[in-house]
């Protein structure tokens, strides 16, 4: 019987929050041989929801959940975590300029990277989901401080990256496991470059890359579009912004980050900027690259060609980040 582990949902009374925290129970990011402790961090106010959501737990009898702890501290609810799942963010409401919500969520993520600093093994995967990502987790690395390391953290590009691997599926036709090596670049924003150059398709007559099987100009153009703007639509078709996509999304990812990564594929996951600076990004930003994951161990796919219209995204979407970083240190008087 396997020693359980500590993983910690943030949010998890909200919408992602529970469309997660089920199917963690059951198996579906840690396999079904770990049993689980969860950690369910939320705001007082919603601590009674979340106690409903605690009984529908109970009442699925999951055979690996070990135990489940709600708590509005973050931390006791980041007591020896291995793995993280940061979703409660601030929303942005109307009116609201982007420097009060960076400020509004710097203070949420300042508060639990300090307690994820001090209280998560140091081998604890945190990954952030609630928005703006990148940055939010930017700031929650820095208050954890130096015990932690870059390849502690991530923030969450997968939900584009599964976008993108439905919409190429559909065009052609084809179930999403022919369909390889897509990529996101950068922030998980509208800027976010949705690259289908290095993409493959097996179709009846053999491996194809994308870029033939569709036309380039739409995948560059009308393609994109669509997948950078996806959230906005499923908002105005459903009443309410993604929840079971953005959960399997930040199931897939930490799943892949913890189990590795599947062989003759890559995944977009945002990172700390590596200290070699691949494809001329530079430090200090949370950007999303394609990646391997062996053992734990995050890679960034190297050498890949990218044609003058991604690499010009690939600029802009880094200068959007370093903007955001600039307004969210003024924002928390970080030097
Ligand atoms: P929601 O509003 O339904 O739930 C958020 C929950 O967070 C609420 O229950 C709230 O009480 C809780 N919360 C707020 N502050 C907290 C704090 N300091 N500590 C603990 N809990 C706190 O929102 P939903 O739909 O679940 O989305 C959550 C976040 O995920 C949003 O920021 C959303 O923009 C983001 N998101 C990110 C995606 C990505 O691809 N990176 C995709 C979809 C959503």
């Amino acid at each position: 019987m396997s020693t359980p582990i500590n993983v910690v949902i943030t949010g998890a009374a909200g919408q992602i929050g529970y469309a997660i925290m089920f199917r963690i129970a059951k198996g579906d990011v840690f396999g079904c041989n770990q049993k689980i402790n969860l950690h369910l961090l939320e705001i007082e106010p919603a601590l009674p929801a979340l106690n409903g959501c605690i009984m529908e737990l109970q009442d699925c009898a999951f055979p690996n959940l070990a135990g489940v702890f709600p708590t509005a501290n973050p931390e006791e609810a980041f007591k020896d975590a291995d793995a993280c799942f940061l979703i409660g963010a601030f929303p942005r409401k109307d009116g609201m300029d982007r420097s009060a919500l960076l400020q509004k969520n710097g203070g949420i993520f300042r508060v639990q990277g300090e307690a994820i600093g001090k209280f998560a093994k140091k081998t604890v995967k945190v990954l952030v989901v609630g928005n703006p990502a990148n940055t939010n987790c930017l700031i929650c690395q820095h208050y954890a401080g130096a015990s932690l390391k870059n390849e502690n953290f991530s923030a969450m590009t997968r939900l584009d990256h599964n976008r993108m691997l439905g919409e190429i599926a559909a065009r052609l036709n084809v179930t999403t496991d022919k369909v390889k090596k897509v990529i996101v670049w950068g922030n998980h924003s509208n800027t976010q470059v949705d690259d289908a150059s290095h993409a493959t398709v097996e179709l009846a007559d053999g491996v194809k890359a994308v870029y033939g099987a569709l036309p380039q100009a739409d995948l560059e153009g009308e393609f994109a579009q669509k997948i950078a703007t996806r959230g906005g639509a499923v908002i105005k078709a459903r009443g309410a912004s993604s929840a079971a996509s953005a959960a399997n999304a930040a199931i897939t990812q930490m799943r892949d980050w913890w189990c590795s990564t599947p062989e003759g594929d890559w995944v977009s996951m945002a990172i700390p900027v590596p200290d070699d600076e691949p494809y001329g990004i530079k430090k200090g930003i949370i950007y999303s690259f394609p990646v391997v994951v062996k053992q734990g161990v995050v890679e960034v796919v190297k050498g890949l060609e990218c044609n003058a219209h991604i690499q010009a995204g690939m600029k802009k979407t880094e200068d959007e980040l370093i903007a955001e970083k600039q307004a969210a240190y003024e924002a928390l008087n970080i030097q």
